[in-house]
């Protein structure tokens, strides 16, 4: 499908879609989202993809949702069309890993597109944050919740009370990204990762990325039990097979997803 506010593009088993909209700063207008959401549920379908990676440009992830295209809109509107929450649904239902690179901003909804992906790895110039309050909103695609989960009340409260940026040293210091690499760099870890898991069986993977997201759904008890029985279901796959007969025999195992 040919789209207009995004790139995509398939290379070594790996997806990467580029929002791109350089000239407001990729934010995330209609259109963009519905664009996303479409390529993710394509490239979640195609067998080819294994892995996808989620970016923007090196000044810019994403600097929020269009404030010029929602500043008119009136709460009977945002209300009846479930403003955001079907973009959510959509954005947060992919089965297949799904990082983000971030460079530059990741503000508002770029934060919290970021935050639905599985992890982040960051450029040293991104800036992180959730500055709606200044625009007499709060966050409207999981920033409380997400934000709270990753680096706990207090930081949270700071972020989305005073409106203030986050910086990549202090974004990993926090729990909220899993590594920080210089933007001249950031495709290239992130095409690593990407292979990496793309080297993995997708049943494995799949099940880590489900049992890894119940945690953030379920009491422990029952994120255990959820744990314990797709560990036990994994035991029916040829790839454990494989798996563990190639860690015995020294060699690389070859998954097949059976
Ligand atoms: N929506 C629409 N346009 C945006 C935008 C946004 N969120 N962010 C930036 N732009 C546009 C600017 O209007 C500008 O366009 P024009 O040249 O046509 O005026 C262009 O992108 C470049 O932006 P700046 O000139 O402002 O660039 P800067 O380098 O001086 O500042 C910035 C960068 C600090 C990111 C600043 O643009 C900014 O503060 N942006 C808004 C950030 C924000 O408030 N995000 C939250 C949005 S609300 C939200 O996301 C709700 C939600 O949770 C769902």
């Amino acid at each position: 499908m040919a789209y207009e506010t995004i790139i995509v593009d398939i290379e070594d088993r790996v997806c990467t879609i580029k929002l791109n909209r350089p000239d407001a700063l990729n934010a995330l207008n209609s259109q963009l989202l519905g664009e996303l959401a479409t390529a993710l549920g394509e490239a979640d379908a195609n067998d080819k993809v294994r892995a996808i990676i989620l970016t923007g440009s090196q000044k810019a992830f994403a600097a929020g949702a269009d404030i010029k295209e929602m500043s008119e809109k009136s709460f009977v509107e945002v209300f009846l069309q479930d403003f955001f929450g079907r973009e959510h649904d959509a954005l947060t239902k992919v089965r297949k890993p799904v990082i983000a690179a971030v460079a530059g901003y990741a503000l508002g909804g770029g934060c919290e597109l970021a935050m639905m992906c599985d992890f982040i790895i960051a450029a040293d110039n991104a800036k992180f944050g959730q500055p709606e309050i200044n625009l007499g909103v709060i966050a409207g695609i999981g920033g409380t919740q997400r934000l709270t989960r990753f680096v706990g009340k207090s930081k949270s409260m700071d972020m989305h009370l005073t409106g203030r940026f986050m910086d990549a040293e202090e974004a990993e210091r926090s729990g909220l990204v899993s590594r920080v690499v210089p933007v001249k760099s950031l495709m290239e870890e992130a095409q690593g990762a990407a292979e990496k898991i793309a080297e993995k069986s997708m049943l494995s993977a799949m099940a880590a990325k489900e049992a890894v997201n119940r945690a953030y759904e379920t009491t422990l008890a029952e994120g255990i039990l959820f744990e314990k029985r797709l560990f036990h279901s994994l035991f029916s796959t040829e790839d454990q097979k494989e798996g563990m007969a190639a860690f015995q025999e020294k060699r690389t195992p070859q998954f097949r997803d059976k």
